[in-house]
């Protein structure tokens, strides 16, 4: 897998491309694409299960079968079917848009994009440039995982919360997690595209994370095999039930 530090970033997802622009020289994190949101996005493209093909109105012939056969192979299928039922999404920290907008052209149409300030400048600006493939203008809020005002205000719960590299700072660790447990509903899913940053932080948050969460370790056999590398990982977290929780 090769990333590039190159100002444009180019994201085939199914037959659409995203064209990203960063801005390397911003002292923000944000304004640059972090590869674990190409990895998390191209893992979410590999398995999220293809639209059915039209139907013809007067004939049902065999070859409407092949996506529920594909989908009887696919450990994923019920989790990434973000078609067969509205779901409600949001992305944390969502930087310049990368992962979010790739997800919502897999079909998590109802989705906003969330992130800090200073930040919003980028992704406004990966939004517009992308609207040619999106076809919508994406919802953006800002949202600072400590402001529990702005976390009502979203309205959750989301069926799908989606990050990735937002774990690197010990001190916000605590806050994130605290975020994903107001915003997914009990019977929801977090989608982590995570790389270890500090070990401070990645001790702290998987350590909260196993009380809130159950957590499962997508193989890496099932990322996508261009969009992998050793220290880059998805992860799907689930609220544990009450009586679960220690
Ligand atoms: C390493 S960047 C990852 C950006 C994007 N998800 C990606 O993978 O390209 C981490 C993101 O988390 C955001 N972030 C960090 N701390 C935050 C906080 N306390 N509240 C909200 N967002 C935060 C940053 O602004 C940044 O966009």
């Amino acid at each position: 897998m090769k990333f590039t530090d190159s100002p444009v970033i180019e994201l085939p997802i199914r037959d659409a491309v995203l064209s990203i622009q960063q801005d390397n020289g911003s002292m923000h994190v944000g304004t640059s694409v972090w590869p674990c949101s190409l990895v998390l996005a191209k893992f979410v493209e590999r398995w999220t299960p293809p639209l059915p093909a039209p139907t013809s109105t007067s004939t049902s012939n065999s070859n409407s079968n092949s996506n529920i056969n594909n989908n009887d192979n696919n450990p994923y299928a019920d989790l990434l079917d973000f078609r067969s039922e509205r779901r409600r999404a949001i992305e944390l920290g969502t930087g310049c848009g990368a992962a979010g907008m790739a997800l919502y052209l897999l079909g998590l149409v109802d989705i906003v994009l969330t992130d800090i300030s200073p930040v919003m400048p980028a992704l406004k600006h990966n939004l517009k440039r992308n609207k040619p493939v999106l076809n919508k203008a994406l919802k953006t809020s800002v949202l600072y995982w400590n402001n529990r005002d702005q976390i009502r205000s979203l309205n959750p719960p989301f069926d799908v919360v989606i990050a990735a590299d937002v774990v690197y700072i010990e001190e916000s660790a605590v806050q994130l997690l605290g975020a994903m447990e107001e915003l997914v509903s009990d019977d929801g899913v977090v989608l982590l595209g995570y790389q270890l940053r500090s070990p401070e932080a990645h001790k702290l948050f998987w350590e909260l994370c196993e009380k809130a969460f159950v957590i499962e370790k997508v193989p890496h056999e099932d990322l996508h095999p261009d969009y992998c590398y050793e220290e880059a990982d998805v992860y799907i977290l689930k609220k544990k039930k009450k009586e679960n929780v220690d």
